[in-house]
């Protein structure tokens, strides 16, 4: 274990923020901290970079403690609990690669499941019982009708989506043991963007798996096209719908969600998004107009698990938290552009608009 220390701030609430470090863990960090809180990250960086901790510093103007290790540590959780007297848990850490967990279902099933039971042993042994938890739309399956709600039917077909259904059954069963935990669930749609400040965003390794940073990639010239998987969906143009969020909307989200706990809201369950859906050619402009760039793209066969529309209802968000996203997609996509220039050190990207390159 190494750990950065830094003065905590006299008076603010301690929040332990597992994957820290990660996408939605640095904006969430910033996010808790600029509303007052004390975020206390606990990252094994194994899907992220240390040089995060340099850019929130940047960012905040102040260090924000890190500890290095994983939740399935149970004495280090227990110990930083203790140690930073902390109110509460966000807990984001865990693997999110749909295609990786049909291909290692144990690493999945090991670390996002044994993680949370971890967290959890350790949160019960030092009587810290308010969580905020990372799940996804993608426990809704492929949902009949569209807006969903959070009563629609639950089900998975890989093991990530199993893997956040269990979390949530986890939870419900510790609520319904001891009603003195207190548990906010929050079902992402799709998180996007990055913060406007180009200092942190998504920097996923290897290839992409989600269609924002292969936009951005296909713009900066990092490659040659789009692959559109479908476009025989039974959606407006065909192509695949689903209700993109600024990802400063959504770290927004989770200090709203922290913030009802804490004032002894009871548990909830509630989906983070914006209530309207995009399609992916509508992605593909929306993205060109904010890069300024082309975007070329070829149809290619659907991807398997893929559903035809998925966008949230967003009323009990609102009414229990009094949330609700702010953010445009020319936002979105105009973050992401900047964030994709900074990553690859480029400020002018080579435009790659091949004549031809487009389907008619
Ligand atoms: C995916 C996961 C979901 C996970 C979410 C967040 C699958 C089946 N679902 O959601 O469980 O919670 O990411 O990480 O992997 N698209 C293309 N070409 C591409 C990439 C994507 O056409 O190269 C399309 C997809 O078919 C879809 C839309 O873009 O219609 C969004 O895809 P993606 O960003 O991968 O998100 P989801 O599939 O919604």
């Amino acid at each position: 274990m190494t750990e950065r220390h830094s003065p905590l701030a006299s008076g603010a609430a301690t929040i332990l923020l597992t994957g820290g470090a990660g996408y939605l863990g640095s904006h969430t960090c910033v996010a808790l901290t600029q509303a007052g809180y004390q975020p206390v990250i606990l990252d094994d960086f194994s899907n992220s970079d240390p040089v995060v901790l340099d850019r929130l510093e940047q960012l905040l103007g102040q260090p924000t403690p890190c500890v290095r290790g994983s939740t399935a540590d149970t004495k280090l959780v227990a110990d930083t609990l203790k140690q930073h007297k902390a109110a509460a848990v966000v807990h984001l850490a865990g693997f999110k690669a749909v295609g990786e967990s049909v291909a290692e279902p144990l690493k999945y099933y090991a670390n996002n499941l044994g993680g949370m039971l971890s967290l959890l042993q350790a949160m019960a042994s030092t009587d810290c019982r308010t969580l905020v938890f990372s799940s996804s739309a993608t426990v809704y399956g492929d949902p009949a009708t569209v807006p969903i709600t959070e009563d629609f039917p639950l089900s998975h077909t890989n093991p990530y989506g199993h893997s956040k259904l269990v979390c949530e059954d986890m939870l419900a069963a510790l609520r319904h043991a001891n009603p003195g935990w207190q548990t906010g669930v929050l079902r992402y749609f799709n998180p996007v963007g990055a913060h406007p400040s180009g200092l942190i965003g998504e920097n996923p390794r290897g290839t992409p798996n989600n269609l924002m940073p292969l936009l951005a990639q296909v713009a900066a010239g990092l490659r040659p096209h789009l692959d559109i998987y479908g476009q025989d969906f039974a959606t407006p143009d065909g192509t695949g719908v689903r209700d993109y969020i600024h990802v400063q909307d959504l770290a927004q989200g989770h200090v709203a969600a922290l913030r009802a706990l804490l004032a002894g809201q009871p548990s909830f369950t509630v989906n983070l998004g914006t209530g309207r859906g995009q399609s992916v050619l509508e992605m593909v402009k929306a993205f060109e107009v904010a890069s300024g760039r082309s975007v070329p793209w070829r149809l290619a066969p659907r991807r398997q698990g893929d559903v035809a529309s998925c966008f949230a209802d967003t009323t009990l968000a609102e009414r229990l938290l009094g949330w609700r996203a702010t953010r445009a997609l020319h936002e979105m996509c105009a973050d992401a552009w900047r964030w994709q220039l900074s990553l690859s050190g480029q400020t002018q990207p080579t435009p790659i608009g091949r004549p031809g390159s487009r389907p008619p």
